[in-house]
């Protein structure tokens, strides 16, 4: 085998440097040893936005983005979703191998075990405006949970971790569902641990005043289907800002809703509920070739398009097709499913998005799904957040057991004056009249 070594001459010094070449990387610290002189802080490297640079070393989920793969721990997405459950696939993440019968049975009743929330956090909720968006309350109940489990702060004791990590997957379905029910002005409905995972959420959403709800089996499958879909995605913006919170052993509960608030935005999973306002500005068929126009000339992007690591079509996008194909014969078939067709087509075969490899990501049929389902598009990201609480917790469990991982603390360059004196209050120039 070749020498997995890079030998790099520094041309400011003369001075040749070889460093170790492991899994294709080099460690970014071995730069520090390129000097200029004694005093210099030695090299570094300049990433915005990471686009090149590992953070961790990860064994839970494979993306390859030029052949549009994704693997949880090894095992197509395409065969999880077809034959495994959401607790089944949440067990194979955070455990890294599929349960037996009987682990995933004790493992469903112990999930099942903690679904209801404390009675203080249902009354947390109440607090909040009528027409508060569901995922601002969704972010700070899962961090007021927080106050309620204080041994929650212990996170370097595998016992407390294992039962806050429960915990959380239990209750993220009652938050969610509360949140909407909130926003509807209807009461809260308890959980019936009589119900799987997915039928549950179903009965918690919408319930009314039946003595015992019975979920349409079709929606609550295609719902675990979408539950497994959403679980993990190894280093995106989201799970970075899980494993960065949780480096400085902040609690779960916190950092989970930390990664929630990046997962808010309509670049990361706020794009599903932005396709659906852009589906509706389009309005009709008729209109696509126009608004693909107005984004080619820089107006806007087409959302629920396009993805940092998928340089092809996003394999979740299509299983969600399939899925929507099947909820539709329930529901009736959403029109906004032709406006989607349409802009897909028009985009696939389109100079700019093809140069650009811009495809359909996991959000751009989702939302269609979940208004046929009966949700508003402001739900869209809360019931993103439900499943990728699962992959948040798995990637902070592997982070808190890497001996290699410590605080996360970036680097800068410093671009900013060089040290200089203050100037008394009365003699400062006002902001507007500097240049
Ligand atoms: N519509 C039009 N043009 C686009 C789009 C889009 N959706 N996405 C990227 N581009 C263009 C971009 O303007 C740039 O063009 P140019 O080279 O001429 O400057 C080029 O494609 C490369 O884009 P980029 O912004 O450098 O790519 P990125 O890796 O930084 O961003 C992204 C990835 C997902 C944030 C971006 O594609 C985007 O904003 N998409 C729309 C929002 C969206 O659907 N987000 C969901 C992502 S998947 C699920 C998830 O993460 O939650």
């Amino acid at each position: 085998m070749a020498d997995q070594t890079f030998t790099i001459t520094d041309n400011r010094t003369g001075q040749t440097f070889t460093l170790p070449v492991t899994d294709g990387t080099i460690r970014a610290m071995d730069l520090r040893q390129m000097k200029t002189g004694p005093e210099d802080f030695g090299a570094m490297t300049y990433d915005p936005a990471f686009l090149n640079t590992a953070s961790c070393r990860s064994a839970i989920t494979f993306i390859d983005g030029d052949r549009g793969i994704l693997r949880y721990r090894g095992y197509p997405i395409e065969e999880l979703a077809e034959k495994c459950s959401f607790l089944e696939v949440a067990w194979l993440l955070l455990h890294g191998e599929l349960p037996t019968q009987a682990e995933l049975d004790s493992w469903i009743a112990e999930v099942k075990h903690h679904t209801m929330i404390h009675e203080t956090t249902k009354k947390f909720l109440t607090g909040f405006r009528y027409n508060a968006h569901p995922m601002t309350m969704f972010i700070s109940t899962v961090a007021a949970l927080s106050s309620v489990y204080p041994e929650c702060k212990h996170v370097l004791d595998p016992a407390i971790r294992r039962q806050e990590i429960v915990r959380l997957i239990a209750k993220v379905p009652t938050i969610a569902a509360y949140c909407y029910r909130h926003q509807l002005g209807f009461p809260y409905v308890y959980p019936d641990n009589e119900l799987s995972y997915p039928e549950n959420f179903l009965n918690m959403l919408w319930r009314m005043a039946e003595p015992k709800y019975s979920a349409n089996p079709v929606l609550a499958r295609a719902l675990d289907i979408l539950f497994i879909l959403h679980a993990d995605h190894e280093q995106n913006c989201s799970t970075n800002v899980m494993r960065c919170v949780g480096s400085s052993q902040a609690d779960p509960y916190v950092s989970v809703a930390a990664a929630a608030a990046a997962l808010s935005g309509p670049l990361h999973g706020g794009a599903n509920e932005e396709v659906l306002r852009m589906l509706d500005e389009i309005g009709s068929v008729e209109n696509v070739r126009a608004y693909v126009d107005k984004v080619k000339s820089g107006h806007g992007k087409l959302m629920g398009f396009g993805h940092r690591v998928y340089k092809n079509y996003d394999p979740r996008a299509r299983i969600i097709k399939w899925t929507a194909e099947q909820v539709f014969e329930v529901t009736g078939r959403n029109p906004k499913l032709e406006i989607a067709l349409a802009l897909e087509k028009i985009a696939l075969e389109d100079e700019y998005f093809v140069k650009r490899k811009l495809y359909p990501n996991v959000d751009f049929y989702s939302g269609i799904i979940y208004q046929a389902m009966g949700f508003d598009p402001a739900m869209f990201t809360v019931l993103f957040a439900i499943p990728r609480t699962v992959g948040w917790l798995a990637q902070w469990q592997e982070m808190i057991q890497d001996p290699e991982q410590k605080i996360s603390r970036p680097r800068q360059v410093y671009t900013g004056y060089d040290a200089r004196k203050v100037v008394p209050l009365a003699e400062r120039a006002p902001l507007t009249m500097k240049a």
